[in-house]
């Protein structure tokens, strides 16, 4: 894989330009909006200079990433890709429309991978042309420094697209496991009822929101407590999750928290927005 296509410019979409460059792949780096382009290459460069601050990246390692990293509007700009990423919003109708006009633009070897966290990634190969070379690879936020790839096989998907995204995924120095294509796959079905459940004891004042991460980080040995991962993730994506979880299975318990709910609806999203469940200085 030497070329490779990013579409989407979000939290996700920066991670996976930045991984793929940092492994001297060139990048196509596409949203339609410019200004979300230039707002993304902001945030790696924001990335790369944190893990030089930090240590985690050596000085003449970074130098050159975002020179491979070109940012682009059109899709058409995607052609001569080896394998497209595809990491915009979790919209089903969003999604259909890029995979269908993409399809009409790649090679017939280039492989189209879905960063999906919530839809059928044999949904999503119903709206290419080779769905025998459509997978789904999702990985996890911060993407710089989370070590999984969870890759999700669809019904049409070929051993061969399996094996080559797999091996992709340890060219970029992460762990591909291969998952089956159910509804939050293994991370998020875990995952978001636990942060929902935080929520709700957030709600019922078991303890405030410092109590409840400081009981998760000390008597779990999580890395982050429940509640400052909900605003890292984005209480918007948060939610969308479960939902998505509640619709697929049907059951109650995956119903998002007022807690979560309440927020979204003020336009607290986390970090991104500077407040969530905590409150966040620029
Ligand atoms: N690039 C570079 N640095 C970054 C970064 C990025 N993209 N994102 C955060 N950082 C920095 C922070 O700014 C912070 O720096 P400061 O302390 O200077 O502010 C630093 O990383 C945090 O470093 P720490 O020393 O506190 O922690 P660490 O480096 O040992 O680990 C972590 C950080 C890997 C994020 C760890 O806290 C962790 O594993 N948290 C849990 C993350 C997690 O569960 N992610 C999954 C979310 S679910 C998902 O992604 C799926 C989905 O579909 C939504």
């Amino acid at each position: 894989m030497k070329k490779i296509g990013i579409i989407g410019t979000g939290t996700m979409g920066c991670g996976i330009a930045q991984v793929a460059s940092q492994i001297r792949c060139e990048v196509v780096f596409q949203n339609r909006k410019q200004e979300s382009v230039d707002r993304g290459l902001t945030r790696i460069q924001w990335s790369l200079d944190k893990l030089v601050s930090r240590d985690k990246l050596k000085q003449a390692q970074s130098e050159g990433i975002m020179d491979r990293i070109h940012g682009a509007v059109s899709l058409e700009e995607l052609k001569g890709c080896d394998i497209v990423l595809e990491s915009a919003p979790e919209n089903l109708e969003i999604k259909q429309d890029l995979l269908e006009t993409l399809s009409g633009i790649v090679s017939d070897r280039c492989i189209i991978a879905t960063n999906t966290s919530s839809l059928s990634v044999t949904k999503l190969a119903s709206f290419v042309t080779h769905p025998e070379r459509f997978i789904g690879m999702h990985f996890f936020n911060p993407v710089p420094l989370m070590s999984l790839v969870e890759v999700v096989s669809g019904l049409r998907t070929s051993d061969e697209t399996t094996a080559a995204v797999c091996a992709f995924a340890k060219s970029l120095g992460k762990t591909p496991i291969e998952v089956m294509d159910l509804p939050g796959f293994v991370v998020n079905r875990v995952l978001f009822p636990m942060i929902n459940e935080a929520a709700f004891a957030l709600n019922e004042g078991v303890s405030d929101a410092e109590g409840i991460d400081a009981c998760m980080k000390g008597g779990c040995n999580h890395p982050m407590g429940p509640l400052e991962l909900a605003d890292l993730v984005g209480l918007d994506v948060v939610m969308a999750i479960l939902q998505s979880l509640h619709r697929e299975y049907g059951s109650p318990r995956y119903a998002p928290c007022l807690a979560i709910v309440k927020r979204v609806e003020a336009g607290w999203l986390g970090r991104k927005t500077g407040r969530g469940f905590y409150t966040y200085s620029k």
